[in-house]
């Protein structure tokens, strides 16, 4: 799949009209920034809103390539976790951004995970009606999924994400040298999100994980480039075609209805990862998928070996603590936004490579994947 130029860095195009943007993926990509942001700062200047761990590691590196540009960094910075994503942080966000009298040709950069993305591209879309946001991911989750395609919001105490508004960046540049930082665990939970890409639509590309996915968890930067761009651009085809998720987007989604009702069951703590929880639900939707005789358990195994290679979790069983039962987590899907007119919506599989959406699905299948799962997991207990 790769000829080797991607170690070098590449950039994959999101052709939306007006809102058309260029992904900058590569080792040393960050060093760009300050020419990738001189048309977006008429008056020498942008807001970075940074994720306080971030920061401390890589805003130097952003202050000098943006200096070198003539562009001043003006910071404001959030605590690291999920809870920045609330009013109370959002409010300290905007009113930071409005005593800095940052104007509408003006841009904020979201720099950070995806929390910081998510929290900065929400007060860009809502202040004085949209400012441009550039986003610089720091994670492989950020960089693969939550920095492209516009979604950004904040959580809700009624659940996660409910508050938002699509806001397409100008910019993303994701330095895949930003990832030799990051914890282990949070490498191998945004894994998951790229083998999603092979999984949902491009079973060629699965292959090639298979076959390369050590290499990039080891730190392989060429296969890491290659891997965030082949993701990215299936990212781009998708959300080109189905920019608010009307449709198709949702295949994006493979995994996310068992692993948000996960998250949820776990209080969005350490005890899951998002990508950790995204795992279990692929692997648990290739099993619905399979007792549904949708697909080959040849094919849903073969799923599920691949996450297990990469030490991700793919059962019940490797959750540590109590879970609800399989009712209570199938309520917990129900409260899931993407649940419409009452109804689940579920991705399911054909084949590796062949995802699509659907709301005919058998909760009583759910219930007995759901309750063997269950069981095993009280048996290994
Ligand atoms: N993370 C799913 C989407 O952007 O649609």
């Amino acid at each position: 799949m790769s000829d080797g130029s991607a170690a070098a860095g590449t950039v994959v195009h999101v052709p939306l009209g007006e809102r058309a943007y260029d992904i900058h993926i590569g080792p040393g990509a960050l060093a760009q920034a300050g020419e990738i942001l001189k048309p977006f700062a008429p008056q020498g200047r942008v807001a970075v809103v940074a994720d306080r761990t971030v920061a401390d590691l890589h805003l130097g590196a952003l202050e000098e390539t943006l200096g070198a540009a003539g562009i001043r960094a003006q910071t404001i910075l959030v605590p690291s976790g999920e809870s920045s994503k609330s009013m109370r942080i959002l409010e300290q966000v905007l009113g930071a951004l409005l005593d800095l009298r940052l104007e509408r040709s003006e841009t904020v950069i979201a720099f950070g995970g995806g929390v910081a993305g998510d929290l900065a591209g929400f007060a860009a879309a809502i202040l004085r009606r949209g400012v441009r946001c550039v986003q610089i991911p720091t994670t492989l989750l950020s960089q693969v999924d939550s920095s492209v395609g516009g979604k950004t919001g904040i959580n809700a105490p009624q659940g996660k994400n409910l508050i938002g508004a699509f806001h397409q960046p100008a910019s993303v540049i994701a330095d895949v040298s930003l990832l030799d930082s990051l914890p282990e665990r949070e490498l191998r939970s945004g894994y998951a999100e790229v083998v999603k890409y092979g999984l949902l639509g491009d079973a060629a590309f699965f292959e090639w994980l298979e076959a390369n996915g050590a290499a990039l968890l080891a730190g392989d930067a060429a296969a890491r480039t290659e891997a965030i761009a082949v993701s990215c651009r299936a990212k781009a085809r998708i959300v080109v075609e189905d920019e608010t998720e009307a449709g198709n987007r949702a295949l994006l989604n493979l995994g996310h209805t068992f692993g948000h009702a996960l998250e949820a069951a776990t209080g969005y703590s350490e005890r899951l990862l998002h990508g950790e929880g995204v795992a279990i639900g692929m692997a648990l939707a290739f099993e619905t998928s399979r007792r549904m005789g949708l697909c080959a358990g040849q094919d849903a195994e073969r799923a599920a070996a691949h996450l297990r290679a990469c030490d991700l979790k793919t059962r019940l069983a490797d959750i540590p603590g109590d879970l609800p039962s399989a009712e209570g987590l199938i309520e917990l899907m129900a409260q899931d936004k993407k649940a419409s007119g009452g109804k689940l919506t579920f991705i399911l599989v054909r084949a590796i490579g062949q995802a699509f959406k659907t709301q005919e699905v058998d909760l009583d299948v759910v219930r007995a994947v759901l309750s063997d799962e269950l069981t095993a997991k009280d048996a290994a207990a």
